[in-house]
């Protein structure tokens, strides 16, 4: 049976201690933005998200994982995926593969909502060298999923192709989580959830969804939301929203066409550093660009932002050891 247990590891390093860091802790790759699903929560719901939709090419992989050999230390993880479904891409496996034989980070993982998943594609993803595959499910029957994302699922198939992976998944760790909003109105979700997902899973959870994406009314799905993501993680209590948002401190994004970004909600790529087409992967992390997006934060200037103010991210974190607010005024003397 599943241990209950977050998909973030708890034992984490103080990044007060650590920054300005020479390399990323994560650095995530957008292996597709296209996305299958419409979860309401999420910006792929609106259809102008505005965010460029397609598959990244293996060319383009290629060019990152040669990049990323320019850093002086490997990532902690890589992970392969950001805003769309990574396994609409047919080439997930093998730039998984690629990233492996690289050595370039200490884990590989991806996050999917598992639709795509059949025996075909689990063989593939067994033999790719991936290190976690992290499922996000969204109910637990059928309507459940056509009310939560949209869209018509075969759940007996969908829940036998996990079992099928789980079964032969040899090292992999197989995670998976279910948004809150899927079973707070079920009689006995927490306990059917166990039931159909424990045997399944090496860990489970229950995830908060929380407002992170600016043009979504949050209010209209769950009118309670915002004051739960003031609590941000069940294990760190907070008094306030926390003013200096840690993401873009340890974490890097290339989406899909190229794009550097901060690896956050910035949906629109906002928060756009550079083009890996036009510069290095190195030089984009250590630029100007970037060094401004840290400033903004621990100077506590995050609620002018168009697309920090709303956004409930900072709150969302794994330990203390991601809080930044009282250090602000001594880690901008570093930057
Ligand atoms: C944007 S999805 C992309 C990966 C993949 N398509 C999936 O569904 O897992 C990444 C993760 O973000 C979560 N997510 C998206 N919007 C969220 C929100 N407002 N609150 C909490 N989690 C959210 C999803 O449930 C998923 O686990």
């Amino acid at each position: 049976m599943a241990e209950y247990k977050q998909w973030r590891n708890e034992d984490r390093t103080f990044l007060k201690d650590v920054i300005p860091l020479d390399t990323p802790y994560n650095l995530k790759v957008e292996v597709s933005s296209l996305c299958n699903a419409r979860c309401v929560y999420c910006a792929h719901s609106k259809p102008n998200h505005g965010v460029y939709e397609g598959n990244m090419s293996l060319e383009l992989m290629d060019r990152i994982l040669s990049d990323s050999k320019e850093f002086p230390r490997k990532y902690k993880v890589m992970e392969m995926f950001s805003f769309g479904e990574s396994m609409c891409n047919p080439n997930l496996e093998q730039m998984i593969s690629m990233a492996k034989e690289a050595e370039v980070a200490d884990k590989i993982n991806f996050t999917t909502n598992g639709l795509l998943i059949n025996k075909e594609r689990a063989d593939k993803l067994i033999a790719s060298g991936v290190d976690i595959i992290r499922i996000s499910l969204q109910g637990l029957d059928a309507p459940a999923y056509k009310k939560t994302c949209g869209i018509k699922v075969d759940f007996d198939r969908f829940v036998d192709n996990l079992k099928y992976l789980f079964d032969n998944r040899g090292n992999i760790s197989v995670r998976m989580k279910i948004a809150d909003i899927a079973i707070d109105d079920v009689p006995d979700g927490e306990k059917k959830f166990n039931e159909i997902f424990g045997p399944i899973a090496d860990s489970i959870f229950i995830e908060k969804i929380i407002p992170m994406y600016a043009d979504i009314d949050y209010n209209t799905i769950d009118g309670e939301i915002y004051e739960k993501a003031i609590n941000g993680r069940e294990n760190v209590k907070q008094k306030e929203i926390h003013t200096v948002c840690n993401r873009p401190f340890y974490r890097f994004r290339v989406a899909a066409d190229g794009k550097v970004t901060a690896a956050c909600c910035d949906i629109p790529n906002d928060f756009y550093f550079g083009n890996i087409y036009e510069d290095s992967l190195v030089n984009i992390w250590n630029s100007e660009k970037r060094k401004q997006l840290l400033r903004m934060q621990l100077e506590g200037k995050r609620f002018m932002h168009p697309i920090c103010k709303q956004c409930t991210i900072p709150n969302d974190i794994t330990t203390e050891a991601d809080i930044l607010d009282p250090w602000a005024k001594e880690l901008l003397k570093k930057l």
